[in-house]
């Protein structure tokens, strides 16, 4: 159920060795949780996101010549480039360092290759933003190795915009944040209007964080997420033709959906009925968490699962069942959908004392139900990107 541990720092440190003769700088830079708030970023909401103790290494050092060197360990796999001839691999992998060169050139010019060796402990596909963490890992890098004094705020904004660009996927601004402002034990209230954040302390000893991976990733994840992206920006611009001043659907009421919205495309009206309700949940579970009310924060994480599942429509029947699996169990204070959709996991907030009798029940009831197997990380909260420790 939960696979052995690789100790990344070492097996990365000793395969440079190997592979450049070099001894290297060893970055980690972590994958995220996102306790509430799902698919508001590029809504200009608030996200509630955490680093996370899985992670990418990854090991660097300088060429003497132009040349890129990389090797991933996980995929035993190799590339080779310029630093000054930059363009898509034809494999998945590389173009997250290259996207991340590519975005860096733009500022400020590379006149030196390097070599990266990297791995790591997050699931790729399971929707915990491994790609985000190797462009964050690669940004961190490529600024301590050549001293190129970017702020922490301009390596996350470069991670962002390799994956949109260079990669091509929309991704809003959640998962690069999340992996370099990660702090341990605390989660990160950001607001993606204005970047402006703040940490929120999340220690609860007797409440532990289960990921459930139903191991699924649906062909349609890519594609529906851009379509959910000009969904929201369609409703703003119906409401934008009666009230100008609305920029995104922070600024959207529901009346304003009632009025501008719902009668004239029904689709558009659902999806952005969806954002503005969680826009309002994870201000309402914020004041929750500040209380302490970690009961009533649950009973809000369901309503998003219900949100996503029935206005948004992101999720999938592995996730339904999942979180179907824990609705009524009272050891389960909440649980959803996380992330994207269309497959990855469900996070789940449990009694301390229940874990290891959940994690039981629960694969055995999917994998009775679906044939297949699910995997279970108990994840904590960890701080953001940085050399390794
Ligand atoms: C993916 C994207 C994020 C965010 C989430 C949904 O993880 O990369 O930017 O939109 O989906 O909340």
């Amino acid at each position: 159920m939960t696979e052995p541990m690789t100790n990344y720092p070492e097996s990365i440190r000793s395969k440079f060795e190997e592979l450049f003769g070099q001894e290297a700088l060893i970055i980690r830079s972590p994958g995220r949780i996102n306790l509430i708030g799902e698919h508001l970023d590029y809504n200009l909401g608030f996200v509630l996101p955490a680093a996370i103790n899985r992670a990418i290494w990854l090991g660097i050092q300088k060429r003497d010549d132009h040349g890129i060197r990389l090797h991933s360990l996980d995929y035993d796999d190799d590339y080779q480039g310029r630093v000054d001839d930059l363009s898509p691999s034809g494999k998945l992998w590389p173009d997250y360092i290259l996207g991340v060169i590519q975005q860096i050139q733009k500022k400020i010019a590379l006149n030196h290759g390097f070599n990266i060796v990297f791995g790591g402990d997050i699931p790729p596909g399971a929707g915990l933003s491994s790609s985000a963490a190797l462009e964050c890992a690669t940004a961190f890098a490529l600024n301590e190795l050549f001293e190129l004094g970017l702020e922490r705020m301009d390596l996350v904004k470069i991670g962002q915009a390799a994956e949109n660009e260079f990669v091509g996927v929309k991704c809003g601004i959640m998962d690069q944040f999340a992996s370099v402002f990660g702090r341990k034990e605390h989660l990160i209230r950001l607001d993606c209007r204005n970047l402006s954040y703040v940490y929120v302390p999340f220690l609860a000893e007797e409440i532990k964080i289960l990921l459930f991976d139903t191991r699924v990733k649906h062909s349609l994840a890519d594609s529906a997420y851009n379509e959910r992206r000009e969904e929201c920006e369609k409703g703003v611009q119906l409401i934008q033709k009666y009230l100008p001043e609305i920029k995104s659907l922070r600024d959207a009421s529901q009346e304003m959906l009632e009025s501008y919205v719902k009668n004239v495309d029904k689709t558009v009206y659902i999806r952005c009925t969806y954002v503005v309700s969680e826009i309002k949940r994870l201000l309402n579970g914020c004041e929750d968490l500040e209380k302490g009310d970690l009961i009533s924060f649950g009973k809000r994480m369901f309503e998003t699962h219900a949100g996503l599942k029935d206005l948004y429509e992101v999720s999938c029947d592995e996730l339904d069942l999942l979180v179907n699996l824990v609705k009524d169990n009272p050891d389960v204070i909440g649980a959803r959908m996380m992330g994207g959709g269309f497959g990855g996991c469900t996070i789940n907030l449990v009694k301390a004392e229940a874990v290891d009798d959940l994690m039981k029940k629960v694969s055995d009831a999917y994998l009775s139900k679906t044939g297949t197997g699910m995997l279970v990380y108990e994840v904590e909260i960890e701080g953001g990107t940085g050399y390794s420790s």
